[in-house]
């Protein structure tokens, strides 16, 4: 290992930035590959420890990481799926294709019923997107109800028949999904109208105020975002945009080749493909930012919030396995992709209110990986991201800058910071976020920490020899957190990152 470079990570606890919404670290599930049936779903009759048909592993292991909310039933299949035919006795549900992934039979055995009672034992918040593109507005209006309204109306009447009195909570309700792709092909505007009408049908029942997110972009394509904010304001009149829909999205994966085809594979890539991947990853700023400023013309009270309702890695699927499935294993790289995303998310946490991972079980960037044969779960290394992170959610952000960090070489001509960090407060006490991207040589990172006086530094390291390396039956803990020495230093304290690593530490803020 080469002697380490070093940089000063300058924390301003005295200028605090937004509060990072917990929702940022929210997740989502698709009725795609072994996402729900295997991953969350086993069925009551299954050997694999359940209650009532869902995993108790995969519950324990996500009410670890405070899972926020839970996306459901699509992406690409929310616009093939009727939600009627997921109630009622099993044996009964009627069966359908899902066209988008794998052209395989679907029993709808997991549906609005078995969603909640697993939102419940996660304790997450719903956030279900429904039908857009081959449903009606009609449907989507009985579906807000049936979950939604108490007391007596005909939604309400079919839930109790199916066992269920009172009703859920739904804060999140998503208006279709990829609404310019698989939710229907539509271009911006006529998608916009759409959003408006069926999102004025979304009602509020009694005291659940759903909070509706409208489909947009992918990446930094701003005509879906202009579209959108245009649809619900009076561009020039000074009026605030209006209420109907509240929030709109974008999605942006992390992925090499993403329009031809072959994206690499998960375990086995090389140095220009890693760095070409931080880059794309720290570049979500950028999108991020792209959107704001079109939403800020609009909006610049910021009360539209954006939501980023996919993001995460896109590899090509592990060989051997169902291409339609997307079913990739998750290395040192997938975490630090995951460590990137979230100092950028808690940097523009003044508009972006949400994002969820795609996807949390057995689907691409997953937190949790189940053997197929044994049904044996294993944690990646993004869970222990999501788990070292957790003393962000609803904390303060407070101003942070990384000074005098090397560059990395870098595909594609872009500028790599090599150092990646943020900071917030809360409850007394600092976290803070960093990560050494360079894949040769450590970095030394010396706190600055102004504005407030800060004690009982501790410190955890998620690293590996290589950047490759990652988890499996045979290694669960070949990539896992161990703790990070903090040493003194004149300027308060320091540590050491070896290469390729992510590195939390906290530390006690004196009032
Ligand atoms: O997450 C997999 C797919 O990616 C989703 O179904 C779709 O919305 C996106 O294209």
């Amino acid at each position: 290992m080469s002697y380490p470079s070093t940089a000063r990570i300058v924390i301003n606890a005295d200028l605090p930035e937004a509060t990072i919404n917990r929702h940022l670290y929210g997740h989502f599930a698709e009725h795609l590959g072994r996402c729900i049936y295997g991953g969350f779903y086993v069925g009551e009759d299954s050997d694999i420890p359940n209650v009532r048909g869902i995993r108790s592993d995969v519950v324990e292991a996500l009410r670890k990481i405070a899972i926020p909310n839970l996306r459901w039933p699509g992406g690409c299949f929310a616009d093939e799926y009727h939600w009627r035919d997921g109630i009622g006795p099993r044996a009964e549900r009627p069966r359908m294709i899902n066209t988008n992934w794998g052209d395989i039979e679907e029993n709808n055995h997991f549906g609005t019923h078995e969603f909640f009672d697993l939102c419940e034992m996660l304790g997450a918040d719903a956030y279900v997107a429904g039908n857009v593109g081959s449903g009606t507005v009609q449907e989507m209006s009985d579906w807000v109800e049936y979950i939604t309204r108490a007391g007596d109306s005909p939604m309400a009447r079919l839930r109790r028949e199916n066992g269920r009195e009172e009703p859920w909570k739904v804060p999140f309700w998503g208006i279709g999904n990829e609404p310019w792709g698989c939710g229907g092909s539509m271009d911006p505007a006529h998608y916009a109208a759409e959003a408006r009408r069926y999102a004025t049908f979304c009602r509020d029942h009694g005291d659940n105020k759903l909070y509706r997110i409208a489909a947009g972009a992918s990446d930094d394509d701003v005509a879906w975002t202009k579209a959108l904010m245009e649809a619900i304001s009076c561009f020039g009149c000074q009026k605030e945009p209006t209420n109907i829909y509240q929030g709109l999205s974008f999605h942006y994966y992390s992925a090499l080749n993403m329009e031809h085809g072959a994206r690499g594979s998960s375990t086995d890539f090389d140095e220009g493909e890693y760095y070409a991947l931080m880059s794309k990853a720290q570049d979500v700023g950028r999108v991020i930012q792209t959107h704001k400023r079109v939403m800020d013309t609009y909006d610049p009270a910021r009360k539209v919030g954006l939501v980023l309702d996919e993001w995460g890695t896109w590899w090509d699927v592990e060989p051997g396995t169902h291409p339609g499935f997307l079913y990739q294993q998750n290395t040192l790289r997938d975490a630090l992709v995951a460590a990137v995303h979230f100092d950028q998310f808690h940097r523009h946490a003044d508009r972006l209110i949400m994002a969820n991972i795609a996807q949390t079980v057995n689907v691409l960037q997953a937190m949790i990986l189940t053997d197929e044969q044994t049904g044996e779960m294993i944690l990646t290394p993004t869970y222990h991201v999501f788990e070292m992170n957790r003393g962000h959610h609803d904390a303060t952000a407070v101003h942070t800058r990384i000074l005098d960090a090397p560059e990395a070489r870098v595909a594609a001509g872009r500028r790599l910071e090599v150092a990646s960090a943020s900071a917030s407060v809360k409850d007394g006490a600092m976290l803070v976020s960093l990560s050494n991207l360079d894949l040769d040589t450590p970095l030394e990172i010396v706190f600055d920490i102004r504005g407030a006086s800060v004690a009982d530094a501790s410190g955890r390291l998620l690293a590996a020899d290589t950047v490759h390396e990652h988890n499996s039956v045979g290694a669960r803990d070949a990539v896992s957190p161990a703790p990070l020495p903090v040493e003194p230093h004149p300027a308060g304290a320091k540590v050491i990152l070896p290469p390729h690593s992510f590195a939390t530490v906290s530390f006690a803020v004196r009032p």
